[in-house]
């Protein structure tokens, strides 16, 4: 059991703690918890899995759950989980394998696995081994207070609680999601994805697609703004097929830049194949949006790419972005690779190094193909690369791109540039570290600046992946940003 000092009720500081629909009734768990139970959340995952953990917890707060300090002092462990590699599963397997320990001696302790590979393998996490309490898919957290409870009730017995649908209809609209804070809110606006790449497990895992409502997307935004927010970053597995009704992620983008106090606005991940011209129109016109994209490629080699279903070619790939240098100078683009994917040759490969030279990203995540049971590839496309294949493919993408990273950071030195602070940098506390327009990491020393500022950072140095800089003073004509932006984060 965790300690009462280090029971925290789930919900906002001080500034107004409230529970969906008692907006005017205090906090969200003081009236009367209907348990004292403590729980921790563990993120795997994407930034989707952020966000819907943080949903997570407006559900339990309002059921009376508190948040425990730590995985150690909490009665209620939830793994939110991914599946997107198999190496993500393994470390939640792993990780469930030291859970499990836990529970031997503590055997009132449950533990639940939520998400994607809550989905994906719901049936191997339930054998008795995994000690697996309570199983929730990404549609299924409402019936969380549900099946917590039935666990504690039944956790003799040793069964497993379930909730494993998928639900086209839910966004969880009116759930108040409790963030960490920060200058920073990821925003679900689109939940789920209907494109079936054939490499990919998300299809299967989190159903279709479907967007959030716009007044409940713009009902976050400004209460993140209320908060002293600045910036928001809207999340969908192809963020820009958004559509509810008649609006579209053009308009959305737009009135989500006019909420007042927002001054910076990002998206991830765009599809390549599903930019419209009234998007591009919106980006373009509106400063807010910031002017950096992450735009997944996959692959350089039209032959990959089709058996991938990624639904682009090269050309129209190399041409969209072309398109977007030319509507809005200085934008910045970031991407995704896989490697050794299925009938990948030799010549597919140099295709991607030549796309990666050509379009030179500021930087990528990149990945060895990893087969997931139940796509398409999994069923049709057998594995032609060996591991060692991809390990060497691997390397020499990293390399280049880390190349081609360092080149493009060394460009910034001397200039000055808006940083939104992000916090203390994890090395030096002494330091801070925020994000450009751009994207671009930035490091500096924290003289006068705080989380949620916007400050004009004279830029140094910089590696592949971080820039160094100083505050610029306001002989660089900046100090009326810096100073007007000077607003504390609740
Ligand atoms: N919706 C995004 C991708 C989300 S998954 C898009 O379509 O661009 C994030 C990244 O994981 C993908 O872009 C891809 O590069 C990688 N990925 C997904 N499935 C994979 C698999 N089976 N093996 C290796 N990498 C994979
Ligand atoms: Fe997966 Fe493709 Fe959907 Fe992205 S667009 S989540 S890669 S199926
Ligand atoms: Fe993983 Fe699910 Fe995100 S599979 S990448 S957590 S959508």
């Amino acid at each position: 059991m965790g300690a009462m000092a280090n029971r925290i009720p789930i919900g906002r500081p001080a500034s107004g703690a409230v529970a969906p629909g008692a907006a005017e009734q205090g906090p969200a768990v003081a009236a009367e918890p209907a348990t004292s139970r403590t729980v921790f959340i563990e993120t795997y995952g994407c930034q989707m899995n952020v966000s819907d953990s943080e949903l997570i917890l407006g559900i339990l707060g309002p059921a009376g759950y508190h948040l425990a300090a730590s995985a150690r002092e909490a009665d209620i462990v939830l793994l939110n989980t991914c599946a997107i590699r198999e190496h993500a599963e393994e470390r939640v397997r792993g990780r469930l394998a030291e859970l499990a320990g836990w529970k031997r001696r503590r055997p009132e302790l449950i533990l639940g696995v939520l998400g994607c590979m809550a989905k994906h393998v719901g049936k191997e996490l339930s054998a008795d081994a995994m000690a697996v309490d309570v199983l929730a898919s990404p549609d299924a957290y409402r019936s969380l207070p549900r099946l917590i409870a039935a666990a504690a009730a039944e956790n003799a017995l040793g069964g497993t609680q379930r909730d494993l649908h998928l639900d086209r209809g839910e966004h969880y609209e009116g759930v108040d999601p409790v963030r960490a804070g920060g200058a920073n809110a990821w925003i679900t606006i689109e939940r789920g994805c209907d494109k079936f790449c054939t490499f990919c497990v998300v299809p299967y895992v989190r159903g279709r697609e479907r967007g959030v409502p716009p007044g409940e997307v713009i009902r976050q935004v400004e209460e993140h703004a209320r908060r002293g927010g600045r910036e928001v970053t809207l999340l969908g597995q192809t963020v820009n097929a958004y559509r509810y009704g008649d609006i579209g992620f053009g308009d959305l983008l737009a009135r989500v830049a006019r909420v007042d106090g927002i001054r910076r606005v990002r998206f991830t991940s765009p599809h390549p194949a599903e930019f419209d011209a009234h998007t591009l129109a919106a980006m373009a016109a509106h400063p807010a949006i910031m002017k950096h994209v992450h735009l997944p490629v996959q692959s350089g080699s039209d032959r990959v790419l089709a058996a991938m279903r990624r639904e682009y070619t090269r050309t129209s790939f190399l041409d969209l972005v072309a398109h977007m240098r030319a509507l809005m100078p200085g934008i910045t683009f970031t991407t995704d690779v896989i490697v050794g994917f299925p009938g990948e040759t030799d010549d597919d490969f140099a295709a991607t190094i030549s796309l990666l030279r050509e379009v030179r990203f500021e930087s990528a995540f990149m990945f060895k193909y990893s087969e997931r049971e139940g796509t398409l590839a999994a069923r049709e496309l057998p594995e032609t690369v060996s591991e060692e294949e991809k390990g060497r493919r691997l390397t020499r993408v990293i390399d280049l791109v880390e190349a081609i990273a360092a080149e493009q950071n060394r460009a910034w030195a001397g200039r000055t540039v808006e940083v939104l602070v992000e916090g203390e940098s994890r090395r030096d506390a002494a330091q801070l570290v925020g994000r450009t327009e751009h994207g671009k990491a930035v490091v500096f020393a924290a003289i006068g600046a705080r989380t949620g500022d916007l400050v004009p950072v004279r830029i140094l140095s910089s590696t592949s992946h971080t820039l160094h800089g100083e505050i610029a003073g306001s002989e660089q004509g900046s100090e009326e940003t810096w100073s007007s932006q000077a607003r504390p984060l609740s």
